[in-house]
């Protein structure tokens, strides 16, 4: 019960580093020191903008969109309110091409304003203020479901070398993966299908830690026991260059008080030395939300998919999460039938455009798209749901549904943005 130290209880941090190790294989294991424990993803991200941005040089925060929306808030209190910008994704992930052409215009307007060295933040040994900031979920995205390709991560990287980035990936979901063949009987899989940014970053090009580099690297991974273990327990960990790691693990608060979640990640540290917590994601985790994941798709398939509703990345033979990301047939709203979808048949969706970074629409915005979770409902009822949504999307496709078929009604377009 006494103040812990700022990186984080040592047992959890080896424990994670060998959990990680073993899940992401990645060429050479992974360190303790390249693990802050943190009091989760969220937590974290407002950690990291707080050591590794200044709100004046730092010129924006590039971020993959549709995106989760608690996200933004975060970045607004970091001084990032009129900086966030939207990243459009293709079937592959990331928009790559876009990020660069932006990228450079944002540079060339700093140029032209002096925007030469930090403004606001003091230097520290431990910190530093970056270009760019990006934020991804590149498994299993929420809300998209989509997974960044590899040749995208690596991609990634090098635009972030190249415009001294840090990008934060909320790495969140990747334990909760399964086959996408209906037919597959084994759900669960204890090898991760892709190397994380931060994993690219280690080793691509001479790796993080390349002669010449400031030894910060250009990637930090956010990972979180909300998803596998609970989220009360507000425990998470962040993974980085050794010398990333100990920069956040000196924000001032946790400089003050220790790391945050202290109490928690002794007991989370102790379920992954048992192997307890590892036995639940593999054994209990995994084949639940497998389940649960063919069900709904199954339903989707034969109840939206003829009305014309579309998903993205149907090729994969890994999928997982928590969310199915659905684009509506024209010309159909998602905000009007996440609406009548509530009203009439007792169902909660959440509607596209609440996933849009705000101010910045044009060109990511997703007035037709729908997230469905899965990962909540029992599976029995999962099928029913998605015949309850067919219902509301034939309604509006029969007429239903009022002038246009979906089209806005005044004083609907503020509902919209209150939805959540
Ligand atoms: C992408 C993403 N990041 C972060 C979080 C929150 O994580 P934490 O509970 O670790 O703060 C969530 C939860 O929904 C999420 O989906």
């Amino acid at each position: 019960m006494l103040y812990g130290p700022d990186e984080g209880d040592p047992r959890l941090r080896k424990n994670v580093a060998a959990w990680l190790t073993s899940f992401y294989q990645p060429e050479t294991e992974i360190s303790d020191a390249r693990i802050a424990i943190t009091g989760g993803a969220s937590q974290n991200l407002a950690c990291l903008l707080q050591v590794f941005t200044d709100p004046v040089y730092t010129r924006n925060v590039w971020i993959v969109s549709p995106s989760y929306m608690l996200a933004f808030r975060i970045f607004d209190d970091s001084g990032f309110h009129k900086k966030q910008r939207a990243v459009p994704e293709d079937d592959e992930g990331i928009d790559i091409e876009f990020l660069r052409r932006e990228i450079r215009k944002s540079e060339e307007k700093a140029v032209n304003e002096g925007n030469d060295a930090p403004h606001i933040k003091p230097p520290r040994p431990w910190g530093k203020a970056y270009r760019h900031i990006i934020y991804a979920v590149p498994t299993f995205s929420n809300p998209s479901f989509k997974t960044m390709s590899l040749r995208r991560r690596e991609e990634l990287v090098r635009v972030a070398r190249e415009y001294d980035a840090l990008i934060i990936t909320d790495d969140v979901y990747d334990f909760l993966q399964w086959p996408s063949n209906p037919k597959a009987t084994n759900l669960s899989s204890d090898k991760a299908i892709l190397p994380r940014v931060v994993d690219v970053d280690r080793f691509l090009d001479g790796g993080a830690e390349r002669e010449g580099a400031d030894g910060f690297g250009n990637a930090v991974s956010n990972g979180s026991f909300s998803k596998i273990c609970g989220p009360g327990l507000r425990t998470g960990w962040a993974e980085g260059t050794e010398k990333l790691a100990y920069g956040v693990s000196q924000t001032g608060s946790s400089r003050s008080g220790g790391a945050p979640s202290q109490l928690t990640a002794t007991f989370v540290a102790e379920t992954l030395e048992t192997g307890e917590l590892q036995h639940f994601v593999f054994n209990t985790l995994q084949p639940t939300y497998g389940r649960r994941y063919q069900k709904i798709m199954t339903a989707i398939n034969k109840e939206l998919v003829p009305l014309g509703v579309v998903l993205p990345q149907t090729d994969r033979d890994v999928v997982g999460g928590y969310f199915i990301w659905l684009t509506l047939p024209e010309p159909l709203r998602g905000a009007v039938v996440a609406q009548r979808a509530k009203e009439s048949e007792n169902l909660i969706v959440a509607h596209g455009e609440i996933f849009e970074v705000p101010g910045d629409t044009e060109f990511a915005h997703f007035e037709r798209g729908l997230r469905i979770c899965f990962a909540w409902e029992d599976e029995k009822i999962l099928a029913e749901g998605i015949e309850r949504l067919a219902s509301v999307v034939r309604s509006f496709q029969n007429g239903e549904g009022g002038a246009g078929s979906g089209e806005m009604k005044p004083g609907e377009q503020e509902a919209v943005k209150d939805f959540w």
